[in-house]
């Protein structure tokens, strides 16, 4: 049977609910994996003329985590970024994602920022990554891609982290 959206908010509503975030989350993005996987949701979710920009698929109302379907634009390049307390998990439905973690490299008493990647890879159809709180992170779409992200809660009412002027990423590798 192929996995449904509702399996899998019922599946990240019972991890989320019973396990540390810690345990629950790697576990929560291996089963978007599932859903990933699966064309009929992809299908149902996604058309090649779904615009631009985001939909909320589904919100957890006890514990107030968010499914959201983007269609991110090609030849975009994001800024590094935290989503401040809340975690978060990205999987790619088509084309890639490439994803750049960065640690801080200078002191947190320091005003400015000074980054440095740390990691980089790219999530590919199927492939999913879990973010936990504050983790520094930026994406790149060299293509048009459909992606599905899981958020904490609504992203928007939180203060987050943002690259700022006199903030600094170290180099690029
Ligand atoms: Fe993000």
């Amino acid at each position: 049977m192929p996995y449904t959206l509702n399996q899998f908010c019922d599946d990240a509503h019972a991890l989320l609910k019973s396990q540390p975030l810690a345990e629950a989350l790697p576990k929560a993005a291996e089963r978007l994996s599932q859903l990933l996987l699966n064309p009929d949701f992809v299908a149902e979710t996604f058309s090649d003329d779904t615009p631009v920009g985001r939909r909320e698929l589904f919100h957890d109302p006890e514990l107030d985590f968010y499914v959201l379907a983007h269609v991110q634009e090609g030849g975009k390049t994001g800024k590094p970024h935290s989503h401040g307390s809340s975690w978060a998990i990205y999987g790619n439905a088509r084309n890639l994602t490439e994803m750049t973690e960065y640690r801080r490299v200078n002191p947190e008493l320091e005003e400015n920022v000074v980054l440095e990647p740390s990691s980089k890879y790219a999530l590919r159809p199927g492939q999913t990554h879990a973010y936990g709180p504050g983790v520094i992170h930026s994406t790149a779409h060299p293509e048009k891609a459909w992606v599905i992200r899981v958020t904490g809660t609504d992203l928007d009412k939180l203060p987050r982290y943002h690259l700022r002027k006199q903030d600094r990423v170290l180099e690029k590798a």
